[in-house]
């Protein structure tokens, strides 16, 4: 059994593992419906449990199909539900009730010290997704985007993202180390990556360029990612913020400085930080990107489960 809450948690073996099952999985299911299952089934009679303590709509949807096509089934918990919620049960008897009655358990919160206790007391395996310090499902499914694409390794490639120094980017600095990639972050000075993260990339001895101009921070860029300036339950004050990424929004002449064929990928959903000519061109991948979750976390629960071929 193993969890899934941080990339630099994660062997960079195990990642790479996981995108490899993933490209065989996607290619065998060409023609099949979303509910038609694998092959053997391998996680027939198992069942996942989610729970979403902030809005979610593509991780909801993907992991409720990724479970079903591998043979399983879903159960999303409300957490107003739960007496959890109001003070009157703990994390470790929840935990413990939860661990009875399914075999793993996904959880999007506002709190890295709920989903850490919660794993201390579970006995089955953890899937962070999405919390305030990261967003693993969704980066590693975007290399797995972004290799499908441009059929190459992601070490050969330039990534760039421009824009708040988030969850997600936290994560996709921690995929930099791991797949050993030239990341560039174009973010305002005041708004630049969390310390605790370029620190940890130090002692891996892995640079993060990072720039306080959107249009140098896309220079031979073959994928710019973003996300949204205000994230969600982001406790700013919304107007001063957006006012300081106004230089920072994602348009044709910052995406002329790339390479001819960038791609652009947004996590959605998205707000202002890109131009609806960008958003709606060839070069934007975001509805492949959103579709590959599936793909992607169908193998990263068999990783938890160790049932990876
Ligand atoms: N990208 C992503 O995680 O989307 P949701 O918030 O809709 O799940
Ligand atoms: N950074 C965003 C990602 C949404 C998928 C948030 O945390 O709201």
């Amino acid at each position: 059994m193993k969890h899934f809450i941080n990339l630099k948690d994660i062997p960079a073996k195990d990642l790479r593992k996981i995108l490899i099952d993933a490209k065989k999985r996607k290619k065998l299911r060409k023609n099949l419906n979303f509910l038609d299952t694998d092959y053997k089934e391998p996680l027939k009679g198992k069942l996942l449990i989610q729970m979403f303590e902030k809005s979610s709509l593509r991780t909801r949807l993907s992991f409720y199909l990724a479970i079903k096509q591998l043979g399983g089934s879903a159960l999303t918990l409300r957490p107003d539900e739960l007496h959890l919620s109001k003070g009157g049960e703990s994390i470790g008897d929840t935990a413990k009730i939860l661990s009875t009655f399914g075999n793993a358990f996904m959880l999007r919160t506002d709190s890295d010290k709920k989903l850490n206790e919660f794993k201390e007391h579970l006995s089955i395996p953890i899937i962070n997704g999405l919390s305030p310090s990261s967003h693993p499902t969704q980066i590693l499914s975007d290399i797995f985007t972004i290799e499908e694409i441009k059929k190459k390794p992601i070490s050969k490639l330039n990534i760039s993202w421009i824009g708040d120094c988030n969850n997600v980017l936290n994560s996709l600095i921690a995929a930099s180390v791991k797949f050993d990639f030239r990341l560039t972050v174009g973010c305002p000075k005041d708004y630049r990556p969390n310390s605790s993260i370029i620190k940890w990339t130090k002692e891996c001895k892995k640079k993060i360029y990072i720039l306080n101009n959107a249009y140098k921070a896309a220079n031979k860029a073959d994928v710019i990612l973003t996300d949204k300036v205000i994230s969600i339950n982001d406790k700013v004050n919304k107007k001063k913020k957006l006012a300081k990424f106004k230089n920072f929004i994602i348009s044709q002449k910052i995406i002329s400085n790339a390479k001819d064929d960038c791609i652009f990928l947004h996590c959605l959903p998205r707000g202002d930080e890109v131009d609806e000519v960008v958003f709606n061109s060839k070069k934007s991948k975001v509805w492949q990107q959103a579709q590959n979750r599936v793909d992607v976390q169908k193998s990263i629960l068999l990783y938890c489960f160790d049932k990876l071929r």
